[in-house]
């Protein structure tokens, strides 16, 4: 049985949840990020609601389990429970920050906090799970010394009535929790410009672009693989912010800055850690040809990395007769490294050689 503890840590306090928490409770339910990410709370979320949460509440500290309210200066700031822990000492934590106080650090203290105090109560290891969709909690488990152990595949459903795939995270007593620092953090401000193209995020909204424009044959000739379906790209849209927050890839829509457009796609994906490498790949819509846009958007890219990652080698790959492609590649500073014999398979069973290109860290090489 788990001790009915307050737990201190940093400026918050998690406590017990009592009768008079109930209204803020209520109000941190009834929000639409709430609602979204937590699909099995009633909505509208009435004041009911939560005094039916309080006995719930209740009932799971007698049963093993624990739920906290988190609070700040006597305020109510959000809940935290712990699962009651199965036969081998395994329980897995959920959370929700109050509308007014997230983007402060709290779900993350909190978790780590509850983890912490759950392995000096004989839990072993503690787990979480959140939507692929769900940026801020994928941010959290991180943050929290979580480390990621795989991706259940359509295992919940959202309000929309859509399955999403739920990220599960887990962390052991006696883990070494490593630095927070995302390997490749986000854009400060939300997207890079150069007044002509301007690089964000791709998402949800921009599938059918995304669709039409990889469907293109000319963009279709030069991409690896089967061609995918239009659930595949949606899907691929949706999972942008996972990939960027686990460290794996960068999805971004290229837009023209003048009429925020759509204009093509930039990509920043193999990345090695190890090797401090990543490759840079990309395709444009049909009318953006021809005019620098995927220079520019190239070298925005390669130069946020270099001055806000650890990376060293931007490489990239072109197929022997994609000329259009290997200009962009020298106007953009990478230089030719050398040929990757018969690497592309085509369509009729013919395989092609692959240029392999770099850019490195350091002053560009001159032309
Ligand atoms: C998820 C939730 C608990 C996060 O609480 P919080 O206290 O605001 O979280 P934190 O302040 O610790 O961290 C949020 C992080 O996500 C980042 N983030 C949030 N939304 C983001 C987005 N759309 N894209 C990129 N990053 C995002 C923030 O920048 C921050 O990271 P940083 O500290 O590196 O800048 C809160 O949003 C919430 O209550 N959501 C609804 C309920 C829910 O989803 N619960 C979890 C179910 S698994």
């Amino acid at each position: 049985m788990l001790p009915r503890d307050v737990i201190s840590t940093g400026s918050l306090i998690l406590r017990p949840p009592v009768d008079g928490d109930a209204e803020a409770i209520a109000k941190t339910c009834d929000d639409p990020v709430s609602a979204r990410f937590l699909p099995a709370l009633p909505s509208p979320y009435r004041l009911q609601d939560a005094r039916a949460f309080l006995e719930t509440a209740e009932a799971k500290w007698g049963g093993g389990g624990a739920e906290f309210v988190i609070t700040e200066n006597g305020q109510y700031v959000g809940s935290i429970g712990v699962r009651v822990p199965d036969h081998w000492g395994v329980a897995e934590i959920g959370y929700v920050v109050a509308p007014w106080a997230r983007g402060k650090n709290v779900a993350s203290t909190a978790a780590r906090a509850v983890t912490d105090w759950a392995f000096d109560h004989g839990i072993r290891r503690v787990e979480l799970q959140a939507a692929v969709e769900n940026v801020a909690s994928l941010r959290v488990a991180y943050k929290a010394g979580f480390r990621e152990e795989g991706r259940r595949r359509d295992a919940k459903r959202l309000r929309d009535g859509r399955y999403v795939d739920m990220v599960l995270f887990g962390r052991l007593r006696g883990d070494v929790v490593g630095p927070a620092e995302p390997y490749l953090p986000f854009f400060a401000g939300g997207e890079l410009s150069d007044g002509v193209v301007r690089l964000a995020p791709l998402a949800a909204e921009d599938a059918g672009d995304f669709h039409r424009m990889l469907a293109d044959p000319a963009v279709a000739a030069y991409s690896v693989g089967p061609a995918s379906t239009w659930e595949d790209d949606e899907r691929r849209c949706r999972c942008t912010g996972y990939w960027w927050v686990s460290g794996q890839r960068i999805e971004l829509a290229v837009r023209d800055a003048a009429s925020g457009a759509f204009a093509g796609h930039v990509q920043l994906t193999q990345v090695l850690p190890v090797l401090g490498q990543a490759m840079i790949g990309y395709s444009l819509v049909a009318g953006f040809r021809g005019k620098g846009f995927m220079t520019r958007a190239v070298n925005l890219l390669v130069e946020w990395a270099f001055a806000n990652t650890a990376l060293h080698r931007i490489v990239a790959g072109t197929e022997a007769g994609n000329t259009a492609s290997q200009r962009v590649l020298e106007r953009a500073g990478f230089s030719r490294e050398g040929v990757h014999r018969e690497l592309f398979a085509k369509p009729d069973g013919a395989r092609v050689d692959d240029v392999a290109w770099a850019r490195l860290r350091g002053p560009r090489p001159p032309r």
